[in-house]
């Protein structure tokens, strides 16, 4: 009870029948304590009016991007900083259709595209509607972004027809967001402890203007960064060059470009640690003698290219471990994943493994799903999961971890 307190949630509203419910949702976050601010496509004003619903958020609706006659600019980007958790309801299966994607043509779904932190769906739609492959194509899409879909009900619709679209009604959505926020709230082993963890490729140089890397986008590393901040963790990312980004201001990043950047910057970082996650993709070789000018082609044979290995960062910080760290691998692994993995753990003393199949269509580098095999030491089986978001995957490895 009581986990939308002082929460900052926008409520997305679009044009369907069910909007007359939006009311009696959002008066049940406001009772809750929690702070609305409604945003309403302009279809939505032809079921219910903004003057509802500015009377019971106390906010004026949101719903252009600007006001007409003042010129007032209604920022999208400060709305989804601003917001805690943003709920669509009704969603209709148009604004399901732009949310993925990315028809950012209204107030509403630019606002969606901004949000950083969870976003709820609860669509309303006809049963045909509904179960068109082009809805569940699109809900699909959602979820794999990480959005959540409080699926809709059957029972009868406005069109008389009986089925699957009912949108749930106000007291579920509202429990679904309040069991969210307590489930996340609730004290975690790992608030107030400090997570270190690495992502992304490492870029080794062969001149100024070329180099050996790989194909991670450290999208696993930020996942698992945001969550573990979201409960209550004091986390630093040491990053390889990627544009992926965590999403929680509270993450604090380091960027580096090779992997011995990378090995120093976590050596200053792991004796404060209690819990070390090596997520990043290092390259395994780099170039022995980096040119200082670029290597041209004309005149010259082709240039053999000397490697030397790269220090193995995971095995480094295992041999430097303190009783009472702990330190987390990942195996990517085209075959015998298993063993290898168990290998992995013994060879750089890490206490968990997490294993994922390049084998798995959806698992792996620059997908935003993974399927993933945890190996724990002294664990007899490795628990399994299907294939998911990789935010959920995070939240797995997180309570495996915390299970340590
Ligand atoms: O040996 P392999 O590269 O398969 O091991 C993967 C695990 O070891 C990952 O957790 C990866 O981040 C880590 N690793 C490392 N430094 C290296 C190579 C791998 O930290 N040079």
């Amino acid at each position: 009870m009581g986990a939308l307190k002082g929460k900052h949630i926008v409520l997305g509203i679009t044009g369907g029948i069910a909007a007359y419910k939006s009311a009696a949702l959002l008066r049940l976050f406001v009772k809750a304590g929690a702070e609305v601010q409604v945003v309403m496509t302009p279809a939505a004003k032809e079921f219910i009016t903004p003057v509802t619903l500015s009377a019971l958020s106390g906010k004026p609706v949101v719903s252009e991007f600007f006001t007409a006659n003042t010129g007032e600019w209604h920022s999208h980007v400060d709305l989804g900083l601003w917001a805690d958790a943003m709920v669509i309801a009704p969603a209709t299966a148009c604004t399901i259709a732009k949310m993925a994607n990315g028809v950012a043509d209204n107030m509403l779904v630019t606002t969606y595209l901004s949000a950083r932190e969870p976003v709820f769906v609860a669509p309303a739609m006809d049963l045909d509607m509904m179960a068109h492959p082009s809805t569940t194509r699109n809900l699909d899409l959602l979820r794999s972004y990480g959005n959540h879909i409080i699926e809709p009900a059957e029972g009868e619709l406005a069109s008389h027809l009986v089925g699957k679209g009912r949108m749930e009604e106000p007291e579920g959505i509202f429990r679904y967001l309040e069991e969210y926020f307590e489930r996340r709230e609730a004290a975690s082993p790992l608030k107030g402890r400090k997570v270190l963890i690495t992502g992304g490729p490492t870029v080794e140089r062969i001149d100024p203007v070329r180099y050996i890397s790989n194909f991670s986008t450290g999208k696993m590393a930020f996942a698992l960064a945001d969550e573990a901040v979201r409960r209550g963790a004091e986390v630093t990312v040491v990053a390889g060059p990627t544009t992926a980004a965590p999403s929680h201001k509270g993450v604090k990043v380091v960027r580096v470009e090779s992997a011995l950047e990378m090995l120093a910057a976590c050596r200053g970082e792991f004796p404060g640690s209690d819990v070390a996650i090596m997520c990043a993709a290092v390259a395994d070789y780099r170039v022995k003698n980096q040119a200082a000018t670029k290597i041209k082609r004309e005149g010259h044979e082709p240039p053999a290219l000397e490697l030397v290995a790269n220090p193995d960062i995971a095995a480094t910080l295992g041999a430097e471990k303190r009783p009472g760290q702990i330190l987390v691998g990942f195996a990517l692994e085209t075959d015998n994943g298993p063993a290898n993995a168990l290998g992995k753990m013994e060879r750089k003393n890490l206490d968990m493994v997490v294993l994922n199949s390049l084998a798995d269509k959806g698992a792996g580098f620059a997908t935003d799903t993974n399927r993933v095999a945890i190996f724990r030491r002294g664990a007899e089986e490795p628990m399994t999961f299907p294939l998911k978001p990789k935010t959920e995957v995070a939240a797995d490895i997180l309570n495996a971890i915390e299970s340590l």
